[in-house]
């Protein structure tokens, strides 16, 4: 799993003033917004005795813990602890990671690390959200499989005809001449040639008299830390999914995805795309979950790859990398309880830098959730 990225955390209309639990890289956050809409998220992990806050309450810009009432501000600065007599001054360690937050493209993104603004990775483009010609839907499901399976999943485009008979492909002509991926620093994608469905239904329909394409062109993207885009050029339009694989742990994955079409955009054809993306979703799932190791191998060598495997393979380079620049969750993240199964992730937030003497103050190592690991 790998920190110092924005991550998407939850579709924006589902955060408000009420506090909403969320989880990513093994790690509980809450998201609020403050009374001006800006989105917050914080550590949901309040440093006294551990109280969720989560299932506190939102007044102002604050947000108050269940359990002792104690009040943190929007940066995770304890304002006021009301057990204490007024002129008691409130200890300097008490306060909780905040991480940056911004609502773009209908989704909160926080960023989690601890790099200044300036060293962040982008949020990648999703165009198609201001484009009035594109309607959107959302969808989500939770897959037993590591988040770095079902991504791969996505961009893999020799599995389709196999997975998903003639939804994009033709499983009597799996092959895929070459094709060049286009790299950045944060992102790989290409224009992959599939051969046709067989001419029948919609294809069929719309076909009807003329010839079939040889092949007709997929682009799939990944951007870094766990986005896939999969663009499916239909006789009809064009569907383009934007696939967000949300580690929740280490074999836990929550998959939101932004489907856009720019066909049949009313609202009454919602529900159908819907249903199509699950339909291709639970074609998926049993072969992610099914795959072993159950992680993906550090080595590049541990799995075969072929030709078709281009995007994975661009895509496992690149972990390479930003592992050896320290960006992998592990080591100090990683807070062990009283015993072996009680772990949990507890990621550094920028403001770490600016009061170092208490880089590792607020870490409250009593309540910890499900095993990242
Ligand atoms: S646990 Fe949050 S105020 Fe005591
Ligand atoms: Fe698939």
């Amino acid at each position: 799993m790998l920190k110092n990225f924005w991550y998407a955390l939850e579709f924006a209309d589902k955060v408000g003033r009420t506090p909403r639990q969320v989880r990513c890289l093994g790690q509980d956050f809450v998201l609020y917004r403050t009374e001006s809409g800006e989105p917050i998220c914080l550590s949901d992990l309040c440093v006294h005795r551990g109280g969720a806050l989560s299932m506190g309450t939102v007044s102002g810009d604050c947000i108050t813990c269940p359990y002792h009432g104690w009040q943190y501000d929007s940066n995770g600065v304890c304002v006021r602890i009301p057990a204490n007599a007024p002129e008691r001054a409130i200890p300097r360690k008490a306060r909780v990671d905040a991480y940056p937050a911004v609502e773009r493209y209908g989704m909160v993104w926080a960023f989690l690390g601890d790099l200044p603004e300036e060293q962040r990775p982008p949020i990648p483009e999703i165009p198609q959200w201001a484009d009035p010609s594109f309607r959107a839907v959302q969808y989500e499901m939770v897959v037993d499989a590591n988040y770095e399976r079902t991504f791969e999943n996505v961009v893999d485009a020799s599995h389709t005809p196999f997975v998903h008979g003639t939804a994009f492909g033709n499983p009597d002509k799996p092959e895929i001449p070459d094709f060049r991926v286009r790299q950045t620093d944060w992102s790989a994608e290409a224009d992959i040639p599939l051969s046709p469905p067989p001419p029948k239904g919609l294809w069929g329909l719309l076909f009807r008299g003329k010839e079939l394409p040889d092949f007709v062109t997929v682009t799939n993207a990944w951007y870094l830390p766990n986005i896939v885009k999969l663009h499916v050029r239909l006789p009809i339009g064009d569907l383009m999914l934007y696939d967000f694989n949300i580690p929740l742990s280490q074999d836990r994955t929550l998959i939101k995805i932004l489907g856009f079409r720019n066909f049949f955009t009313g609202g009454w054809a919602d529900g159908n795309t819907r249903k199509r993306i699950e339909k291709i979703l639970l074609q998926d799932r049993p072969v992610v979950e099914s795959q072993r190791p159950e992680l993906l191998p550090f080595d590049l060598s541990d799995e075969l790859h072929v030709r078709s495997d281009a995007l994975q393979v661009a895509y496992r380079r690149r972990r390479a990398q930003l592992i050896k620049d320290g960006w992998w969750v592990g080591g100090d993240d990683v807070v062990t309880g009283d015993s072996p199964r009680r772990r949990a992730t507890v990621l550094a937030s920028p403001a770490r830098h600016d009061n170092p003497e208490l880089a590792a103050a607020w870490v409250h190592k009593a309540r910890q959730g499900g095993d990242p690991r």
